[in-house]
């Protein structure tokens, strides 16, 4: 992919932002320029500790300040910020708001059930936050401690966040879309104390047994002493087993008044975030408090262009990055509004994303192409039913968005006057990498533009392993030199942390992503280049779910590839060969091979279509040869190159068939 000339159709005109943004805006933006954007960038690249220092001050409150700005760099992989200096995430996020501004909505929960719809203020917020706290605490779970939390996108999961933040614990986060089986593994990786949970969850008018999936996975968690169950339903049958489930609300009765905020080192943990990498195992990713919060609250501030009456609704789940940067971490560190969405946009109608940005005038909208692309699918006379002239900024996030959708949201939901910030980042980045800044950065659909602020970016040639330099070509993403809300490590173990991300390109952070540079400068991510798909902005490991169907039996291999799909940008199509094919039920088996990886990893893993093979194509090492199976499943068959040096080349043409015969498009 080295030196290829960008495709024509990215070095397009600039697109600046519409002027009734500016109109909206309910002051001058933080940035006035796209002169300053460029001088403040080259300061934050060359001189970093000048740069960044003032805007911790200004942005963190901190109860003992920090002696060094940063130390470490990207070949030992031993980074620091704001060395020495001490802080509580919690209080950041809430208190010193709770003191200021106690009345103003920090938290506008929009339930499934839109009837159970209610608001936090800073004040109630700080209240309900401080109980769960003291639950905790009188558990004796510690500074530093590990808290698992399995919970549903709504109010009480970033209570629950926040509470564990400001005992100076861990929290660790697992999506509830997970398997009891993805549940168990994380927690016993990362040695949780304590769960936070609740006894079902709502979603799109269906009850989800979220306790029950939790039950299963804890007969097999020893570290876990106290589980703390949130009732979200009632249903009075839900299992608690004796001394190590408790009621949150009954707890919460025992409690009142204030838990003060334990202080933490810059550098102590405040969250772990597992997700995918090329290898078969989740990887818990360490965020650090006071680098990731900054990052946070900068990037919410200037790319979005947050001022403090905005209104911002992140539509991502708690469960991923998203999440966590930008419904918690972001905004409320700033104290303004987040709009927390339980549901889906599907119910109770396709309306129901615009119904909340009307009812709440929100300014900010944040969200996934996927998303978008099942809205325009389902038609746009929902949207045409609600005034959506609050919104100022649209973010798209997770996934790249092509230019037509681009369009769209543009058009629909904008209605061509609004800025749209196509941002580009990862759960190991802690909040954006690239993004155009809202009034400053003018857009090209498609493109997520230039770097934020202290991210050194460069396209790396994966052959020679060197940078490529100028304009107008293509390689591997990576990063020069350390920002602030970077991971810090992989929980327990920090090797895989410099096998993934430092060690493939010494004294470089490797993304994982090839893009392209144009002739502006602006980037255009391509994609993964390892074996991640991005299955509705779900980032799944491939080899993850091939360990998961090879458990099977009869399975003797299996090879998992990502193929792109119109609804949810990639879709997963698995090659299983078997060990006994006689009497064999195949769609039996396909069922039962879907229902394991529904079963051990979750539904939204689940491959679209499995195609069984005789053999799977292998190198004379007995690799095999995903690249191969990836062009035969996106009807590329004609396009295979050279695959003579195959230890079994015989096997194409039957894997060709068997495609064409067995691949089903979206049932
Ligand atoms: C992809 C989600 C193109 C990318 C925040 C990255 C994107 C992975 C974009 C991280 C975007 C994220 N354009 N691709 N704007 N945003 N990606 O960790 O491949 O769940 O490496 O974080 O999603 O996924 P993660």
């Amino acid at each position: 992919m080295s030196h290829s000339v960008v495709h024509e159709a990215n070095n397009c005109e600039k697109r600046p932002t519409p002027e009734e943004f500016f109109k909206r805006q309910p002051e001058p933006g933080f940035i006035k320029s796209i002169d300053e954007y460029h001088e403040m960038y080259k300061k934050s690249i060359e001189d970093p500790e000048e740069f960044w220092a003032p805007l911790a001050k200004d942005l963190i409150s901190w109860d003992k300040p920090f002696e060094q700005v940063t130390s470490g760099d990207l070949k030992t992989g031993n980074v620091g910020w704001f060395l020495n200096g001490e802080l509580n995430a919690c209080y950041n996020c809430v208190d010193r708001w709770a003191f200021s501004t106690p009345d103003k909505p920090a938290i506008i929960c929009e339930n499934d059930d839109e009837a159970q719809s209610h608001v936090l203020t800073y004040k109630e917020l700080l209240y309900e936050v401080c109980k769960v706290s003291q639950i905790l605490d009188d558990w004796g779970v510690k500074k530093g401690d590990t808290v698992a939390i399995y919970m549903p996108m709504n109010s009480q999961a970033i209570i629950a966040m926040l509470a564990v933040a400001r005992i100076g614990a861990i929290h660790s986060v697992i999506f509830a879309g997970f398997s009891s089986g993805s549940i168990k593994d994380r927690v016993n990786n990362a040695s949780c104390k304590a769960l936070i949970t609740c006894d079902e969850g709502k979603r799109g008018g269906k009850t989800i047994n979220i306790k029950k999936l939790c039950d299963d996975a804890l007969d097999n968690c020893p570290t876990v002493e106290k589980v703390l169950v949130y009732k979200r339903t009632g249903n009075p049958e839900i299992f608690m087993k004796e001394g190590r489930d408790y009621f949150w609300d009954e707890e919460a009765k025992n409690f009142s008044g204030y838990i003060p905020p334990v202080s933490v080192n810059s550098e102590d943990p405040l969250f772990l975030l597992y997700t995918s990498g090329s290898t078969g195992t989740p990887k818990g990713v360490v965020h650090t408090t006071a680098g990731y919060l900054l990052g946070a609250a900068m990037t919410t501030k200037y790319i979005f262009d947050i001022h403090a009456q905005d209104i911002l609704f992140t539509a991502g789940d708690v469960g991923w990055i998203t999440g966590h940067t930008y419904a918690l971490y972001g905004p409320l560190s700033l104290g303004v509004t987040s709009v927390v969405f339980e549901g889906t946009p599907a119910y109770p109608d396709y309306g129901r994303l615009w119904a909340i940005v009307e009812k709440h005038a929100v300014t900010h909208f944040y969200i996934a192409p996927t998303a978008l692309r099942l809205l325009r699918k389902a038609g746009e006379d929902q949207i045409d039913k609600y005034n959506l002239s609050s919104l100022r900024t649209l973010g798209s996030v997770g996934e790249p968005i092509s230019p037509d959708i681009w369009e769209w949201f543009n058009e629909r939901i904008g209605k061509d006057q609004c800025h749209i910030a196509d941002t580009y980042w990862q759960t190991e980045s802690g909040s954006h990498f690239i993004a155009p800044i809202a009034g400053v950065i003018p857009n090209k659909p498609g493109s997520a533009s230039l770097p934020f602020f202290g991210i050194d970016t460069c396209l790396i040639d994966p052959v020679s392993g060197k940078e490529i330099e100028g304009n107008d070509v293509e390689g591997v993403l990576a990063i020069k030199s350390t920002w602030p809300s970077m991971a810090r490590s992989v929980w327990k173990n920090h090797t895989k942390y410099m096998d993934t991300y430092l060690n493939p390109y010494p004294g470089y952070y490797f993304t994982g992503d090839g893009a392209a540079r144009d002739n502006d400068g602006y980037y255009w991510i391509r994609g993964r280049v390892d074996d991640v798909v991005n299955v509705s902005g779900h980032r799944l490991s491939t080899a993850e779910i091939e360990a998961v169907l090879i458990e099977f039996h009869n399975v003797s291999e299996s090879a998992v590839v990502g193929i792109s799909d119109d609804l949810t940008g990639q879709a997963i199509v698995a090659y299983v060969a078997l060990k006994e094919t006689e009497g064999v039920n195949i769609e039996d088996l396909r069922k039962t091979l879907i229902l394991q990886v529904r079963k051990e990893i979750g539904p939204f893993a689940a491959p679209k279509s499995i195609i069984i093979v005789p053999d799977l194509p292998k190198t004379r090492s007995g690799k095999i040869m995903r690249r191969i199976l990836r062009k035969i499943s996106s009807y590329e068959a004609d396009q295979l190159g050279d695959i003579t040096t195959l230890a079994n080349p015989q096997s194409v043409e039957g894997i060709i068939e068997c495609f064409s015969q067995q691949f089903v498009a979206k049932k």
